[in-house]
């Protein structure tokens, strides 16, 4: 081949590189940490206020918002989709891990928008999706875990549909290859995904997600970890085999209501509720990540913090796909 064909080839080559890395979501580099500062200076302060002001009503309500943040960002990214309620019911809400988000969580960030534009120069000018960031980093740091800098700057999807939320959610079944596969798929690494299990050391978990650990059922058994025998029982008698589908458990039943690394200590004690956190133990290729966490809060409060701060990355909109949506639970 000719110097000159070759050269156009390594051209043509670096021309189509440069656009696959143009291509690539490099989000991050469009989110800054004071991308408010100049158009709603107080934007935090006042979020942070109506979190504070809710948690102390209703824990429930703190739970349910880190993990709608959780879910907002999995299914087509953080993008406040998980908020929006479409008139025909077909929506994120009506369909699978979708069924039970907490309603309160929805309420809290209702109200934290209302109090954002509540002030006349914040109004319509700050994302649902950004809001939702921010409360859950408050959640975290006003039950006991660490504060963290949020990156802002998203935009809120105009786009809800209840089919792609089986296919975006982890279920409480899965196994370290299907955890690890789904968060991959997010831009996150399995340290990423064990510490943002860790997000289980509050809120709860109804009796359905994990009955099957709890009692024989006929007809082939699917795989589940080992579960300590004392935690065991004590399971059986929260959730009896008629139990009530509003009956709950605690995810981290050693301190439910302490962002803490209590969470990683239950699962060295086969304490863990969800297979799909027990697993995380069971499995040597991640137990060691497990006990570093048990061992180390310091360890798991950064390893949580750099996690959010990846998840809250994901797929973010910047572009015509997005809008400042005036009601958090519609599109404009
Ligand atoms: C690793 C895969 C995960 C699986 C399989 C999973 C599964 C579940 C399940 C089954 C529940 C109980 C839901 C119910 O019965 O109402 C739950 C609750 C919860 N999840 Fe996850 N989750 C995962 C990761 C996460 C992440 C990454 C976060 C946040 C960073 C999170 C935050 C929460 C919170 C706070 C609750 C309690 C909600 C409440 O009390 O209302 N989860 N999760
Ligand atoms: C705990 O983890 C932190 C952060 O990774 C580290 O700086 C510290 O040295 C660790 N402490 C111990 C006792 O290993």
């Amino acid at each position: 081949m000719g110097i000159k064909k070759y050269r156009m080839l390594v051209l043509l080559f670096s021309v189509l590189l440069s656009l696959l890395i143009v291509e690539t979501p490099t989000a991050a580099a469009q989110l800054s940490q004071n991308y408010y500062a100049g158009i709603c200076p107080n934007v935090e302060s006042v979020v942070r206020g109506v979190v504070s002001q809710r948690l102390q009503q209703s824990f429930a309500a703190g739970a349910g918002t880190l993990r709608l943040f959780f879910h907002d960002c999995f299914v087509r990214g953080c993008d406040a989709s998980v908020l929006i309620a479409n008139p025909n019911g077909d929506d994120e809400g009506h369909s699978g891990a979708d069924l039970s988000l907490s309603a309160d969580a929805i309420d809290l960030i209702n109200k934290a928008k209302a109090a954002v534009d509540g002030d006349p120069q914040c109004t319509n000018r700050v994302s649902c999706a950004d809001i939702l960031a921010m409360a859950a980093r408050d959640v975290v740091s006003l039950v006991g875990g660490p504060f963290y800098p949020v990156e802002l700057g998203r935009l809120d999807g105009k786009v809800s549909t209840r089919a792609i939320v089986k296919y975006s959610l982890p279920g409480p079944t899965f196994n370290l290859d299907q955890l690890n596969s789904l968060f991959a798929a997010n831009g996150l690494t399995q340290t990423d995904m064990i510490a943002l299990s860790g997000a289980h050391t509050i809120g709860v978990s109804h009796c359905d997600k994990f009955i099957r650990r709890l009692y024989q059922f006929r007809g082939p058994q699917e795989f589940t970890p080992r579960m300590n025998l004392q935690f065991l029982r004590q399971m059986r008698q929260v959730c009896p085999l008629k139990y009530s589908p509003s009956t709950v458990a605690m995810l981290d039943a050693s301190t439910p209501f302490k962002f803490d690394n209590a969470f990683y200590q239950n699962l060295q004690q086969l304490e863990g509720l969800l297979a799909s956190d027990q697993i995380l133990f069971a499995d040597r290729r991640s137990r060691g990540t497990v006990n570093w966490f048990a061992s180390n809060q310091t360890a798991f409060f950064d390893a949580f913090v750099s996690a959010m701060t990846k998840l809250g990355r994901v797929g973010v909109k910047t572009g015509d796909d997005g809008e400042l949506r005036r009601v958090c639970t519609t599109v404009n």
